[in-house]
């Protein structure tokens, strides 16, 4: 269904851009549309920052934002190439919204055919001081788009006008995406709320005996059922071993009783995604194993929540998991010898070889720097993030006592900084042993 009017959000953050970067144009293609096999296609996803300036999804389009000439009381120009309209092509694939809609539903300031943009993009060029646009993702792309830069500057004859720098426009874009406006939030709220409800109805309705793919099944189906339009990412439905698998996909393996089953997964809603991991008995208690592991990454996990406020910084966060979670499984007896040498060392990596947050939004990995000028940034109301603590017996790891064997745990939380602390975005989906167990029973 066709949207007749989009929010003017989209305006507001095209204003941004352009006035921290006046003289700039920013070339930004669709996302590619991918062949899966044969004349099958992936799902198509339009590109984050396109559709963060914009709302506009559909494929085969480029925005083009630049400063305005002539308008006084707007500083950018949006020119949107969009797919013609084709009833044939309609008819198969969908209805398009066409110059017109570009023009009347998306406010651009301009709209032209994508097979106009040889014949329009050096119109807009003319007098740019930089040019914003991301090399490298597509070659055929980059070699569209550079061919209409060349023949841009051949036509610029000798003024030295010619000699345009290209940069990175996901440099300036992640710095306003990091930070979360209150309609990103809204609609990161919702799709925290409803993937919680996932993970909870999974703590609910898991038995013994169902296959992995089944459980993936199911969240997808409360995404979806809640709203969601797709998912953030690849779920993770991992049980027991597979769990120590970090970016484990098969997911088509049967549950046992007496295992773990780690599900790491997020619904994407209104392009904004969740990122949460529950660790649940696939029985009906976890074993005092289990439950002593599953105890410590929890502690941890709640102390990088504590440490979260505005000036706080990521690495600390880390450092402090790593600590943490050195002292514990020194108390587990799961590592032997002195804290500091082992921390040094990084002896904890053998149980948690990964890092404990990154940045969340439009992306699950969202844009954004984690350094200014070499030195890690401090936290700041707005910015979402993730806290994700675990702990992982690697199935080869045959030092490691058996009862502890076959063991994969996570915890990850979605947390929003707020102007004196930290909100947890995903705290509706059930942590506390007691109230997994409630659930599982
Ligand atoms: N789900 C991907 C991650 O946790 O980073
Ligand atoms: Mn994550
Ligand atoms: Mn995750």
């Amino acid at each position: 269904m066709l949207l007749t009017q989009v929010p003017n959000y989209y305006q507001k953050r095209r204003e941004t851009l352009i006035k921290a970067h006046p003289g700039s144009v920013f070339i930004l293609p669709a996302a590619p549309e991918l062949i899966r096999n044969s004349d099958v296609h992936y799902p198509f996803r339009q590109d984050s920052n396109f559709y963060y300036l914009s709302g506009f999804d559909e494929p085969e389009s480029f925005l083009v934002l630049s400063s305005s000439q002539s308008t006084a009381s707007r500083s950018s120009k949006m020119t949107l190439f969009v797919q013609p309209k084709n009833p044939e092509k309609e008819m198969w694939e969908g209805e398009r919204y066409g110059v017109d809609g570009a023009l009347q539903v998306f406010g651009a300031d301009e709209a032209f055919v994508n097979s106009d943009i040889e014949q329009k993009l050096p119109e807009i060029l003319k007098g740019a001081e930089r040019i914003f646009y991301r090399l490298g993702v597509s070659e055929s792309m980059d070699r569209r788009i550079l061919a209409i830069l060349e023949s841009f500057r051949r036509s610029q004859g000798r003024s030295g006008r010619g000699l345009v720098s290209i940069e990175d426009p996901q440099a300036p874009l992640g710095e306003m995406r990091l930070f979360k406006e209150p309609e990103e939030l809204d609609l990161l709220r919702k799709a925290c709320h409803i993937t919680a409800l996932a993970h909870r109805t999974v703590m609910h309705e898991l038995r013994p005996g169902m296959n992995e793919g089944e459980i993936e099944a199911l969240v997808d189906y409360q995404f979806r059922k809640n709203g969601c339009q797709r998912l953030g990412y690849g779920s993770i439905v991992a049980g027991g071993k597979n769990a120590a698998c970090l970016h484990y996909r098969s997911n088509n393996e049967n549950l046992r009783s007496g295992d773990l089953l780690l599900i790491d997964a997020g619904g994407e809603y209104g392009y904004y995604t969740s990122d949460i991991t529950r660790t649940i008995p696939v029985g009906k208690n976890f074993t005092q194993a289990q439950a002593q592991a599953y105890q410590l990454v929890l502690s941890v996990q709640k102390a990088g929540i504590a440490l979260t406020r505005p000036g706080a910084k990521l690495p600390e966060i880390h450092k402090t998991t790593c600590e943490l979670l050195v002292d514990g499984l020194l108390s587990l007896g799961l590592l032997k010898g002195n804290p500091a040498e082992l921390l040094k060392n990084a002896a904890y990596r053998r149980f948690y070889p990964h890092n404990t947050s990154h940045w969340l939004g439009l992306d699950v990995h969202d844009a954004g720097l984690y350094t200014i000028e070499g030195e890690p940034r401090s936290l700041a109301a707005g910015m979402v993030f993730t806290i994700e603590p675990g702990f992982y017996v690697q199935p080869a790891d045959r030092e490691t006592p058996e009862t502890f064997r076959n063991i994969g745990i996570r915890i990850e939380d979605d947390i929003l900084v707020t102007s004196n602390g930290c909100e947890v975005l995903t705290r509706e989906a059930p942590k506390e042993i007691a109230e997994i167990e409630a659930l599982r029973s």
